[in-house]
This record gives C-alpha cells, sequence and structure tokens, in this order.
C-alpha cells in the first residue's frame, strides 16, 4: 500500500514538475516576445512624433500619404498599419488612406480620452489578424487637445513562440503519455511478481503442511481400525445401556476421524491423473442418484447441454462432485434445489452447481479454497482444497459467485486432455 502511494505520489510529482517547467519557459518567452514587440512599437511612435511635429495643420491633407510612405520605406519590420485619431476618434491619418476621415470607436481610443498615458493593447483586424498596438498621445503644432498615434504591430514573434509552444505541448504531452504507461506497466509487473511471490510461498507452506498431513494421517489410519473395531466387537456384547451408549460414541467419532484422514490423504497424496473417456453426463446422474436416495427434500435438476465424452479422470472429477454436492446440501440445510448445469466450452465443458442455500459471506470468500478452512463444527475444511486441487491437476479451474441469502453457484471447468 505504501509502496503503491510513493510510486504514484512520484509520477504525479514528476508530471508537474515537467508541466511547471513547460508552462514556465513558455511564460518567459512570450513575455520576453512581447516586451520586445513593445519596445519596438515605443521606437517607431516616438520617432514618428518627431516627425509629425514638423507637419502643420494646414498641411495634413498633403500629408496624406506619409505613413503608407514610412511603411513603404521599410525602415521598420512588422508594421501592420499606422493611425493617427483625433480624441473622439476622427482618422487625421492612416497609412491606408481610404479609411482617413472615418470615426472609429474602439475601448482604448474611449480610455485615452480621460487619460494621457501610453496605452498598449491587442486589437483584432477586419481580417480576422490580431495585431499588437501602442496607443500613444502626441503633441502636434495646432493641436490642443493631445491626438492618438497608433503603431500596429504584426505579432510575428508571439505567434511563433505560441505555436513553437503548441508544439512541445504535444511532444511533452507524448512523453508523459509514454512516462505514465511505462510507469503503470512497471506498477503492474511490480504486482505480479509480489503476487507470484506470495503464491510460491503459500505453494511451499500447503506443500510441507501436506507432507505433514499425509504422515500423520497414514500413521492414526492403523491404531484408529483398531479401536473402532474393539469398539464394535464389544458394542456386540456389552449388555448395559451406558456402556452401549459410549460405545456407542466411540465408534461414530472413529468413523469421523476415519473420515478425516481419509481427506487429509486425498488431499496430500501425490495426485496421479489417470486419463480415460468420460461422459460426464452419466457421471453426474450416477453421482446424483446416490445423493437423491438419502435426500429427500433436495430436488436435484440437472441440465444437460453438452453431450459425449471427454478425455479426463473419472474418479478425481466424481470426487470434486461429491464435495461440491456435499457443500450445497450442507448450506441448504437439506431442502430446496440443486441445478446441476453441462455445457460445452473451450477444450471442454464447463459444470455450473448452483444451490439455494445460505450463501457465503464476503470476508471468508478469500479463504474459502484454503486447507482446513471451515465454518461447520464437525467440518473439516478440506473438500473445497480438495476440489482446487483436482481443478489444477487436471488443468481445468474453480470458482464461485455466491449472494448472501440467495445462494452459491460453482463453476468447474473439466477440460478435455485429448491432446495431452
Ligand atoms: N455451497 C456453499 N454454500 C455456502 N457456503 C459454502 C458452500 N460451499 C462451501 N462453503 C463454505 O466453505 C467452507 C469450506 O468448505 P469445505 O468444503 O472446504 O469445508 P467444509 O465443508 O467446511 O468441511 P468438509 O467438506 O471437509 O467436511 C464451508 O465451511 C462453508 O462455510
Ligand atoms: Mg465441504
Amino acid at each position: 500500500m505504501n509502496r503503491n502511494l510513493y510510486f504514484f505520489t512520484l509520477m504525479f510529482v514528476a508530471t508537474l514538475i515537467i508541466l511547471v517547467d513547460n508552462t514556465v519557459s513558455y511564460r518567459n518567452a512570450y513575455m520576453a516576445a512581447e516586451d520586445s514587440t513593445k519596445l519596438q512599437a515605443l521606437a517607431i511612435a516616438v520617432s514618428l512624433e518627431a516627425t509629425l511635429m514638423n507637419v502643420k495643420k494646414e498641411d495634413y491633407l498633403s500629408a496624406r500619404n506619409i505613413f503608407r510612405d514610412i511603411i513603404n520605406e521599410g525602415k521598420w519590420e512588422g508594421i501592420a498599419f499606422i493611425a493617427l485619431y483625433e480624441r473622439g476618434g476622427m482618422t487625421l491619418l492612416h497609412s491606408n488612406h481610404n479609411l482617413i476621415g472615418r470615426v472609429i470607436k474602439d475601448e482604448v481610443l474611449d480610455k485615452m480620452t480621460s487619460t494621457y498615458e501610453i496605452q498598449y493593447a491587442y486589437i483584432t483586424l477586419g481580417t480576422g489578424e490580431r495585431v499588437f498596438t501602442i496607443n500613444m498621445p502626441v503633441h502636434l503644432k495646432g493641436y490642443k487637445s493631445l491626438p492618438v498615434l497608433r503603431v500596429a504591430l504584426h505579432t510575428l514573434e508571439m505567434d511563433r513562440i505560441r505555436a513553437g509552444s503548441l508544439v512541445k505541448a504535444g511532444a511533452m504531452t507524448v512523453v508523459l503519455l509514454i512516462l505514465w504507461l511505462l510507469g503503470i506497466l512497471l506498477w503492474k509487473a511490480m504486482k505480479r511478481t509480489d503476487r507470484l511471490k506470495e503464491e510460491l510461498a503459500e505453494r511451499e507452506r500447503l506443500a510441507s503442511i501436506g507432507e505433514i498431513a499425509a504422515v500423520l494421517a497414514h500413521e492414526i489410519r492403523n491404531p484408529l481400525g483398531s479401536i473402532k473395531g474393539f469398539a464394535q466387537y464389544l458394542l456386540e456384547t456389552a449388555s448395559k445401556d451406558e456402556d452401549k451408549e459410549a460405545l456407542n460414541i466411540i465408534v461414530s467419532e472413529s468413523a469421523r476421524l476415519e473420515n478425516l484422514t481419509k481427506d487429509m490423504l486425498i488431499y496430500a497424496r501425490p495426485s496421479e491423473v489417470k486419463i480415460e473417456p468420460v461422459d460426464p453426463v452419466a457421471l453426474i446422474r450416477d453421482v446424483v442418484d446416490g445423493f437423491a436416495l438419502q435426500s429427500r427434500e433436495v430436488n436435484f435438476d440437472i441440465i444437460a447441454d453438452f453431450q459425449g465424452k471427454i478425455m479426463s479422470d473419472r474418479d478425481k472429477i466424481k470426487q470434486a462432485i461429491l464435495n461440491l454436492i456435499n457443500n450445497a446440501l450442507d448450506a441448504m440445510d437439506n431442502r430446496g434445489v440443486i441445478t446441476i448445469r453441462l455445457a460445452p466450452a473451450m477444450d471442454g465443458v464447463l459444470l455450473t452447481l448452483r444451490d439455494t442455500g445460505a450463501g457465503i459471506e464476503d470476508t471468508i470468500k478469500k479463504d474459502l479454497f484454503k486447507p482446513f478452512f471451515t465454518t461447520k463444527t464437525r467440518g473439516t475444511g478440506l473438500g473445497l482444497a480438495i476440489v482446487k486441487k483436482i481443478a489444477d491437476c487436471l488443468r481445468g479451474e474453480v470458482s464461485f459467485i455466491s449472494e448472501r441469502g440467495k445462494g452459491t453457484e460453482f463453476r468447474f471447468f473439466i477440460r478435455d486432455l485429448r491432446d495431452e
């Protein structure tokens, strides 16, 4: 958990650093370009003011083309237009002489009626182009109210920086995506290694438990047989009721222990697989017939969407189905419906076994297949561990879904081992 936190914090910090660095360097470059454009605009405006100061008011008409000529002279680069406005918006001079005499209104000029400070502003032209303007009040002969000189510059440098930064942002996005992709792959690989390690440790632990269990079960079996045998013998000859009761307990508890040792041996014994043709439908009917006699209040519903034979280990499959049905019966208190369905699946058949029992608590779901895990007072907890082992050694799969109060469905995929 902690490692996940470190990992993602690291990724976020790396992403943040890249984004901040990108934004800051873009802003700096843009501001530098804007500053230099401002300086250029100011230089042009100041120099034009000097030129205009020499023109007399009555000469303005003959000076109509003065701005156009200045642009054509090519002394300054990047000029979009130059204009001189009277306060109020009347165009006194313009590099496009068709516009001379027009009254224009815009925010900047409006603002200039109340201030004598230079204003810098972006303006969008009729052509859609955005230009950078300096708006400067100038002292001209014959004008008491200072007219406004406007020099508009193309924003080439800034546009170039903006386009460059767009390309850079695109590249950064790709880099970040790759970084995240690699990060996530790495993280997944790490998790997988962790899981494999855990699985390996668990398997080793179970293997050693299995060995001990097998030895114990084997050692217990013989003396247990004698105990049970002698108790049965004594039971036949006992006359007192208390003796009979005590001997009965010895016999039934020995039988229970016998079952336990049997399960332990099934679970722990090295599993040899005997592959033969198996008719799964017939096998299920066989098993169910045995149960149907004992549990009369349970209805078995068999749906066979699969016909034919598969290659597998008959005894092992039978054992697994027995264990699953036993669990279902326990969960239903021997009352309800058990639906067993066989359906064709890729490379085998899928057996689903659904009961109408109590269902399984979410908290114990992860432990169900562990050996010796049981919620029953007289359970050994080996039933599902055996099913899992059988599924593993037949290269099948077993899983379940369950809802508390509604029932449980076990899915047992039996692989057809034809080509093995
Ligand atoms: N169909 C089911 N419905 C509800 N709970 C189930 C079902 N199958 C298994 N369980 C739960 O899983 C636990 C483990 O089952 P498992 O078959 O391994 O052991 P057990 O039935 O308790 O004992 P054993 O089968 O060895 O006598 C059970 O104790 C039970 O709580
Ligand atoms: Mg069981």
